[in-house]
């Protein structure tokens, strides 16, 4: 009997591109361990911000950011960061994380104190027994997994996307975030060069992730 190779999938994409709903699907359709990089930082800003540490001060930043000690607890098929041992609260995907993780994001230091932990989920997909991962983000086609056997990038028009933003019952600076992250000097959101792009504006949930699994699949049959 052949054992079946792991995969590392990448998804990334916009604020509110539907990377999210997208990768739980497909964790479930193909028994991957979900890892969702966006809550990872929104968790890092929401400690940072609880510790008072602004982005602004950059001496404190960096005295700030060795401290923090990383680990994973595994929620169902998702990975959550702990940090100092803590789970992230409702509060990061509130309206002062929303308005502050770009900036943080934006920030090399900070990028570079996930990196490893980021790359460190594949043992913990290992460990757990999946068959692989998959990784949404801005930078996980382009940095952190840049040879993953599936790369992909989601787009869908900005009103859309604020449509599904409202949808959900959340406020959220969708263009903005785009914005700053897109331009920042860093990992900047942008479909890697041999990444699969999707424009996800006139296609359902269902469509998106059947359009994904289609050339996962054989891969793993
Ligand atoms: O996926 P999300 O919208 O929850 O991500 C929140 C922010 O985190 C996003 O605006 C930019 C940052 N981010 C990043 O810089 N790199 C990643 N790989 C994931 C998120």
């Amino acid at each position: 009997m052949g054992s079946s190779p792991f995969i590392i999938v990448a998804i990334d994409g916009g604020a509110a591109s539907g990377k999210s709903s997208t990768s739980r699907l497909l964790a479930e359709r193909f028994n991957l361990l979900h890892v969702d990089t966006g809550s990872f930082y929104r968790h890092l800003t929401s400690e940072l911000l609880q510790r008072r540490v602004p982005v602004s001060d950059r001496a404190a930043l960096l005295g700030a950011l060795p401290a923090l000690k990383f680990s994973t607890r595994l929620e169902g098929r998702s990975a959550r960061l702990l940090i100092g041992g803590q789970p992230a609260g409702d509060e990061i995907r509130g309206q002062q994380v929303n308005e502050n993780v770009s900036h943080y994001a934006a920030v090399p230091e900070v990028r570079a104190v996930l990196l490893d932990y980021q790359r460190g989920q594949v043992g913990v997909a290992k460990q757990h027994g999946f068959r692989g991962l998959v990784m949404e983000g801005r930078d996980i086609g382009s940095v952190i997994f840049p040879d993953a056997d599936f790369r992909f990038f989601l787009h869908a028009d900005p009103a859309e996307r604020a449509k599904r933003r409202a949808a959900e019952g959340r406020q959220d600076s969708v263009a903005e975030r785009d914005r700053l992250d897109s331009s920042r000097k860093t990992a900047p959101l942008a479909c890697p060069p041999g990444a699969i792009d999707i424009d996800s504006t006139f296609l359902t949930l269902e469509q998106v992730v059947d359009k994904l699994a289609a050339q996962i699949a054989p891969k793993l049959n």
